[in-house]
């Protein structure tokens, strides 16, 4: 349902490469919501991916950038400008991506070079990106900028690896450019730490299924879904939370307050069966 909550403004959404993306979700319902946008994606991306088709249907320029790319980043900021005629609303930074879990590298065996790429696409990308929109005084008085987490930013997920040191990298990024940005130019920054989702990005991480099965059973309301988050996404770009800023934002079904849930403990409890001897007591191993 529309409420025209983002008519007028100008937004750029970063990072929809298929119609599982969150950042495609999200492009579908700012529009919804009466917003003009842009989208951006890596040249790589934008040759083989669908989002061409989502530019088309959404009316919206599509521009290939590499977001680790500083003169990238420059030319997203001014192709957007130009193609929606003035400054911008809001921004969506919807990236992240490690070599290290693509190639399998495990934790306590990372490339350090994976690992500088890592870092430079899901967290310093948003730095750069910030810094490029700053120095180009690109975005208006109350402008809002996203970013998209994951709760293993501050506590240990098995399986997340090092993308669990880029997102606590993006989160800090957006606290300390959240101060200076908030402070001269009322733009304010956040991160939205999101649900376990079923997208490409997500799916590369170990025992994924398992992890989006264990946070529903441990989250009061349950997952929330790529359609949930880009509700959030429209409040948190519309006028009506303006002083909100430098925040993570936990959009989990409540996960991040729970220690363990009825429904859990009860799926926990299965796994035992396989573990007993014949008197019915737990060999622990
Ligand atoms: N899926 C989940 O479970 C989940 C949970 C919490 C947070 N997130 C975060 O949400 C964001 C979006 O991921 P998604 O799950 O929609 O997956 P996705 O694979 O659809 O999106 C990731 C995007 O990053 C883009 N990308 C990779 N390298 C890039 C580069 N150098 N420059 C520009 N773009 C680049 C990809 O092309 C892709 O569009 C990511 O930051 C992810 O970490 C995802």
């Amino acid at each position: 349902m529309a409420n025209n909550l983002l008519q007028g403004k100008k937004g750029i959404i970063f990072g929809a490469l298929n119609d599982m993306s969150i950042a495609w979700k999200v492009a579908e319902r700012v529009v919804e919501e009466g917003a003009t946008i842009t989208l951006s994606n890596t040249p790589l991306a934008v040759r083989m991916g669908t989002t061409n088709g989502l530019a088309e249907k959404l009316n919206a320029k599509l521009i290939p950038a590499d977001a680790t790319s500083v003169e990238d980043l420059e030319e997203v900021f001014k192709q957007s400008m130009d193609a929606l005629g003035g400054k911008i609303d809001f921004v969506l930074h919807s990236i992240g991506m490690s070599p290290n879990v693509r190639k399998k590298r495990t934790y306590d065996d990372l490339d350090y070079n994976l690992l500088n790429t890592t870092l430079d696409v899901s967290a310093i990308s948003f730095h750069k990106m910030l810094q490029v929109a700053k120095k180009m005084d690109a975005i208006n008085e109350w402008g809002s900028v996203l970013a998209l987490t994951y709760m293993a930013a501050q506590r240990t997920m098995f399986g997340y690896n090092d993308m669990a040191d880029a997102k606590a990298m993006l989160e800090s990024i957006t606290r300390s450019f959240g101060y200076i940005y908030g402070r001269e130019h009322n733009v304010r920054i956040n991160t939205i730490s999101q649900s376990p989702t079923l997208t490409t990005a997500g799916s590369g991480i170990k025992g994924f299924d398992n992890l989006v099965d264990f946070a529903d059973r441990m989250s009061p309301l349950g997952n929330a879904t790529a359609d949930d988050c880009a509700d959030y996404c429209v409040v948190m770009f519309s006028d009506l939370t303006r002083k909100v800023t430098m925040q993570n934002l936990f959009h989990d079904g409540g996960f991040s307050s729970m220690g363990m849930s009825f429904r859990a403990m009860e799926q926990y409890s299965k796994c035992f069966e396989s573990f007993k001897d014949e008197n019915g007591n737990v060999i622990y191993g």
